[in-house]
């Protein structure tokens, strides 16, 4: 059965969240209070790059059952489920979260509210949240409309999302338990499909379901720094942490996946997730409990300045005057997302050190241009590395993997390869007569 639903806030979320209830079969209204990323959306492009969006995007449009506007009363008008997908950064000169744009969907939509509706917020945000929120949108909604507020977070991950809408690893619903709630059964007509195969779906409180979330990017975040402080051992005593990698990951205790050492994480998630639930612990009178996420920040920064320390030590102790090739700036591949990316950091961290730098990834330029202007940025790969004393590899884009020795060896001033994400097999570089240095290897 089709359920009228609006997806508020039309990001890298919202967006994906929109075109994948309409691949559904609901009825979907995308809002935004940015008129140029609705144009965009409504011409059927995805305002980021993000594979398979716009297919989807586009076929359901063409059917009818997706549409996109910036109007609030219309949302109101239109929507029994609200999907709340607005982003929840880093408050300024703050580790906590900055929920004015949630805070405001409510403010938006409750007055405009006539029916009896249900918000399902997908944002990460801090435990708590959703109870205030609750409270914002009953004290704003006018007599006759009633507007819940459930919690039902987000897993998807950049570059996959559209798969991992349609088919997540679970879904999580939190509700009010000290109220009746119209929002299960809702839940259920949403996503009858993904529920009928079989997909895990956890029924829980608003609190639980908003520090499932944050709970897993922790897990995740504390993952990635494990291997890069095993690394930095690794470094100091000559071991290799692609095979200690490897072995570990063989237990399935531990598992291999999230297990690449290299230059960490970025992103608009983790980083800034994790920030915000030490922040939060701290408010609730438990942040010992988080201190270790601190460290998990630090270890995370560290690979950074690793980095740049690796790629200064190679040119004799001195970048000034050294032409360095930067291959990738995306926080990651499959994604124009520049957000905290460790490889953009790392680039203006050589460049600030006196080297000339030119940088190159498929996706992100235009993102990198307007976070860093002062960066050369080169068309092409090719192009990047023409005259280069130093390629650094810094996000792992296929196109990057699958180079080989031969395809720069005519084109660079100096043979030498760091790779940032140990996504490079040192062997063939090696026996071209390259240096090739890895993080956390020999
Ligand atoms: C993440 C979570 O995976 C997702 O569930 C959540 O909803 C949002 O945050 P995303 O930010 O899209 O998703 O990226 P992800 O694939 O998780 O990678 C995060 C960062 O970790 C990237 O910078 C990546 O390069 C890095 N990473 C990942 C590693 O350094 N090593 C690894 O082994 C895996």
């Amino acid at each position: 059965m089709s359920v009228r639903l609006t997806v508020l806030g039309t990001g890298y979320l919202g967006a994906t969240h929109a075109a994948c209830m309409a691949e559904l079969g609901h009825d979907v209204l995308g809002v935004d209070v940015d008129a140029d990323k609705i144009a965009k959306l409504t011409a059927g492009q995805a305002p980021f790059y993000e594979p398979g969006l716009d297919e989807v995007l586009a076929r359901n449009i063409a059917a009818g059952r997706l549409r996109f506007t910036t109007s609030y009363a219309e949302a109101a008008a239109w929507g029994e489920a609200h999907f709340l997908c607005v982003g929840t950064p880093q408050r300024r000169g703050e580790n906590a979260a900055d929920l004015r744009y949630v805070d405001s969907v409510i403010d938006n939509l409750a007055p405009h509210v006539a029916n009896s509706a249900v918000v399902f917020g997908k944002s990460t945000v801090p435990v708590g949240t959703a109870a205030t929120l609750s409270g914002r949108a009953r004290a704003a909604v006018p007599a006759g409309g009633t507007l819940e507020v459930a919690w039902n977070p987000e897993f998807l991950r950049e570059g996959y999302a559209v798969q991992d809408t349609l088919r997540p690893d679970r879904l999580v619903l939190g509700t009010d338990t000290s109220r009746s709630s119209r929002a299960e059964e809702l839940a259920r007509e949403i996503y009858a499909d993904i529920l009928d195969a079989g997909t895990p779906f956890i029924v829980t409180d608003l609190a639980t379901a908003e520090m499932v979330k944050t709970a897993a990017n922790s897990f995740l975040a504390t993952k990635i720094s494990f291997i890069n402080a095993m690394a930095e051992i690794c470094e100091a005593s000559g071991a290799d942490i692609t095979v200690l990698a490897d072995a570990i990951g063989y237990d399935e205790r531990i598992g291999r996946r999230f297990l690449n050492a290299g230059l960490g994480f970025g992103g608009g998630c983790l980083p800034k997730d994790i920030r915000a639930f030490m922040a939060r612990a701290g408010e609730l009178g438990a942040s010992q409990a988080l201190t270790f996420l601190r460290e998990v920040d630090n270890v995370n920064m560290r690979a950074r300045i690793r980095m740049v320390e690796m790629t200064r030590e190679i040119s004799g102790g001195s970048l000034i005057g050294k032409r360095v090739a930067v291959l990738g700036t995306a926080f990651k591949p499959n994604s124009d997302d520049v957000r905290d990316s460790p490889a953009l950091n790392v680039a203006g961290q050589v460049q600030l050190q006196g080297a000339s730098v030119t940088a190159y990834d498929p996706k992100a330029m235009e993102n990198s241009r307007a976070l860093f202007p002062t960066l050369d940025y080169a068309a092409s790969l090719i192009e990047a590395c023409e005259g280069a004393d130093i390629i650094l590899v810094l996000t792992e884009w296929p196109e990057f993997t699958a180079l080989r020795p031969a395809d720069l060896d005519e084109l660079v001033r100096g043979k030498v390869i760091l790779d940032g994400r140990n996504c490079l097999d040192p062997v063939p570089w090696r026996a071209a007569g390259w240096v090739y240095r890895g993080l956390g290897r020999p």
